[in-house]
């Protein structure tokens, strides 16, 4: 561990801003801590924002329509799946079995096992939320209703709904949307998805784990 940057205590949301840089500057292969004031790491205002441009911006989902979100019990899925509930939508998640209880706690009103269950039977949706890539994403499409969408973050795809759109998106910095997650964070609408806490002194031991991780991981900088 060399590096530590440390957010603007007093900055709330607009505690993106690095104010104490570390000296001399990270290496490339410095593990590099970023400390955050509210509460919540910065991975899961990307995570919301992810999921808000896809639901929203280019998704345009609607109350009543229908999302499959699958990885829902991940970083981006958990959020897509909370934003997706809140807005309306009948939300399918997806996942590993033993991601059922977290997807559903997370807002899915069902969850289907990747491994186990036939993704064909979900039937239609008005949006896929990909965040997987590969055959998961080639099947997926077919279940999209006429005029629907299949939203995808894993890259760009030549994979088309037969009626319907792709959009393949990396993620932008927006204002005014980082404000509407961070409301809901702090509100308690979006619930983040944190998964291991560690201290510093165990941190590199922490990402260098081949342990399957579930949400994020936080070093704890103060004991
Ligand atoms: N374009 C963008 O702007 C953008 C923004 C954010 C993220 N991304 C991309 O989106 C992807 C997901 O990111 P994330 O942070 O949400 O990752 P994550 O936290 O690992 O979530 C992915 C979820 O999908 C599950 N999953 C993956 N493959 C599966 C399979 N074959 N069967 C069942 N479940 C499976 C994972 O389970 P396991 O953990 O058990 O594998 C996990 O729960 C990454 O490729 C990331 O680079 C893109």
């Amino acid at each position: 561990m060399k590096a530590i940057a440390a957010t603007d205590q007093t900055a709330g949301t607009a505690g993106m801003k690095l104010v104490e840089l570390p000296e001399p500057r990270a290496a490339i292969n410095d593990v590099v801590v970023q400390v955050h004031a509210a509460g919540f790491v910065n991975t899961e205002l990307i995570s919301g924002l992810t999921a808000w441009q896809g639901l929203f911006q280019h998704g345009r989902i609607k109350a009543g329509q229908s999302v499959l979100a699958h990885g829902a019990a991940g970083a981006v899925g958990s959020m897509v799946a909370q934003l997706a509930r809140e807005a309306g939508a009948y939300v399918i998640g997806t996942g590993r079995a033993a991601d059922r209880q977290k997807a559903l706690d997370f807002g899915a009103n069902e969850f289907l096992d990747l491994a186990k269950d036939t993704l064909e039977d979900v039937g239609g949706v008005d949006l896929v939320f990909d965040v997987i890539g590969g055959d998961f994403q080639k099947r997926s499409a077919t279940l999209v209703r006429a005029g629907g969408i299949l939203v995808t973050v894993v890259g760009p795809t030549d994979i088309r709904p037969a009626d319907g759109l792709t959009v393949d998106f990396v993620v932008e910095a927006d204002r005014p949307q980082l404000s509407e997650i961070v409301q809901r964070i702090r509100d308690g609408r979006l619930r983040t998805n944190i998964g291991k806490v560690s201290s510093l002194d165990d941190a590199i031991g922490t990402f260098n784990s081949t342990d399957r991780r579930a949400g994020k991981t936080v070093i704890r900088v103060r004991p």
